[in-house]
């Protein structure tokens, strides 16, 4: 069976994000197996002078090797999470810091960086708190999402999202996620 990485950025217990992201993860655990990696309080460091030293070193802690090959394994990626402060959540970028390893998820020569993922699509699920749609100026989570992606090697990256959660009535909310859930159903489809 194929290998699909979810990574759970999501960081409350009532989150809309995961709300979207169950049903779309449970259809595709019918065709893939699934890895979540939950980032709420997971801890992972930032990267700093003490760990790059260790890196110059060859010293990269083996839990977080093992999880960057098999992130360089997986055939499809999909990550959730919320929109923070015109982005995603710190634990998201964190996460991706210690993931970024050199001859692990990306590599490079004497002219240029190229990805070693194996992974031919990504699909990133988000819901924003105001009208911000995806691509405009001010959200800045996708860009960085597709920068990655590139450095990675991860292929096309899709997006879910939900917009205005934090101005519309409960009921409006509920049928935002419907509509997310509906749309990233069909996506999920040929994904
Ligand atoms: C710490 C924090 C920062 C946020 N920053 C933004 C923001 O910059 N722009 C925005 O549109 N919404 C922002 N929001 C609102 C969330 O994007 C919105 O409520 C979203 O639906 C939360 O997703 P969740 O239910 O999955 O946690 C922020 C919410 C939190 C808790």
């Amino acid at each position: 069976m194929k290998k699909l990485i979810f990574i759970d950025a999501t960081m409350r217990e009532e989150s809309r994000t995961r709300k979207i992201a169950r049903p779309l993860i449970e259809d595709l655990g019918k065709r893939y197996e699934i890895e979540t990696i939950s980032l709420d309080g997971a801890g992972f460091p930032a990267v700093d002078g003490k760990i790059l030293q260790d890196r110059d070193h060859g010293i990269v802690p083996e839990e977080f090797a093992d999880m960057a090959r098999r992130i360089a394994a997986a055939d499809r990626i999909v990550i959730a999470a919320p929109f923070w402060d015109m982005s995603f959540p710190s634990e998201l970028k964190v996460f991706f810091e210690n993931m970024s390893l050199f001859h692990i998820t990306f590599d490079s020569d004497d002219t240029h960086c190229y990805g070693l993922c194996r992974c031919e699509k990504v699909l990133y699920i988000t819901t924003r708190g105001m009208n911000i749609r995806t691509g405009e100026p001010l959200e800045q989570a996708t860009p960085y999402i597709r920068a990655l992606s590139y450095l990675w090697g991860l292929g096309d990256l899709y997006v879910i999202s939900a917009e205005n959660m934090d101005y519309s009535s409960p009921d409006v909310i509920e049928s935002k996620i419907s509509d997310a859930v509906r749309k990233g159903l069909e996506l999920c489809k040929d994904f």
